[in-house]
């Protein structure tokens, strides 16, 4: 049995349920500050998480990650924001392959304390685990790409509840121009009402295909935009300053636009569950995902699903293909705990 089958399995036995034990009931709660915010939209923007010089640093290090493909890439000469200088990257800026997503300044802004408090808060325990998601940088004005609006949402329509909760850590000005995230404010709320009713998904041009098993995405006709424009909900593009963080449940209508302005967009891409949803075999396959660099989908504590997917260029796999980060993470307690592979 091959490597890649073997995890595959493993992978399809920790979804056998969509339903999670302990999960937070938080109708009743009141908190007095942005936790308010966040249970009554689905979404809240939380400010000056990091100071802008720590945005900065990442910024610049993303810069740095780029430059280390030697693919002609230079920030400064507009020329070379193109396919050809750039690693394979989804919707013109997600970077998941080439180990991105354990790269050290990833792990850093992971472990970032202010970030790991705000999840803390949200979910009432200390005792956390974190996707191996990607990051996001985004050149704007991009010639060489074919763009439309991608509406989803990141929770299977069999779940229940509110099971994840994603978030992004915002490093460069993101103002109207700057392309970013799009969220249906209020959508959570609506998603079993909406999914009563059989839906099918849109078959969007960059749409996984189903071979690859996303079991937790969604993507929504343009129709159903106006089903929860009707019921209340607004479209909003998120603005952001640097060193903010905004964070949305799975359940939320989103998606990302394309900076059109002057600015980089800079993101990182972090979610965060309490540990006691995952069960065993799903920290198992999260172990064998952080020591062989994979990256995972947005779900902390399950649909570990080991993103094996090759960068393809011009139809073969991109040349720069990589297995791990230029830079390795620093193995301290707080990355292992967050990677789920040291118990608390
Ligand atoms: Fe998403």
């Amino acid at each position: 049995m091959s490597t890649t089958t073997a995890i595959q399995e493993i992978a399809e036995a920790t979804q056998e349920s969509f339903t999670i034990k302990d999960l937070v009931d938080f109708s009743d709660r009141h908190y007095g500050d942005w936790r308010d915010e966040f249970h009554k939209n689905g979404c809240v923007v939380i400010k000056n998480v990091i100071s802008p010089e720590r945005a900065k640093y990442y910024c610049e290090k993303q810069i740095q990650w780029l430059n280390k493909f030697d693919l002609g890439f230079d920030k400064d000469d507009e020329s070379t924001w193109t396919a050809d200088h750039l690693p394979v990257s989804f919707k013109g800026g997600m970077y998941f392959a080439y180990g991105a997503p354990h790269e050290n300044f990833a792990w850093e802004a992971r472990s970032e304390p202010a970030v790991i408090e705000i999840f803390e808060k949200l979910w009432e325990t200390k005792e956390l685990i974190c996707s191996f998601d990607g990051m996001n940088i985004s050149l704007p004005r991009r010639k060489d790409l074919n763009w439309s609006p991608w509406p989803h949402c990141d929770q299977n329509p069999d779940r229940k509840g509110m099971q994840a909760v994603q978030g992004l850590l915002n490093f460069a000005p993101n103002g109207p121009k700057d392309g970013g995230l799009m969220l249906m404010k209020g959508s959570a709320k609506l998603f079993d009402e909406f999914f009563a009713q059989k839906r099918e998904q849109y078959d969007h041009e960059d749409a996984p295909p189903p071979e690859l098993k996303y079991m937790d995405l969604f993507l929504f006709h343009e129709k159903d935009l106006k089903w929860f424009e009707d019921r209340g909900c607004e479209l909003i593009k998120v603005n952001m300053e640097p060193g903010d963080f905004v964070l949305w449940d799975s359940r939320t209508m989103h998606y990302a636009c394309l900076p059109e302005g002057d600015q980089i967009r800079h993101v990182q891409y972090i979610c965060m569950t309490p540990r006691r949803f995952a069960t065993e075999k799903a920290l198992e396959l999260k172990k064998y995902c952080f020591e062989n660099f994979m990256g995972t989908t947005h779900w902390p504590h399950c649909n570990i699903r080991p993103a094996t997917e090759k960068p393809m260029r011009d139809g073969k796999v991109c040349p720069k293909y990589r297995t791990e980060p230029f830079e390795k993470p620093e193995l301290n307690d707080t990355v292992l705990r967050l990677a789920g592979v040291k118990s608390y």
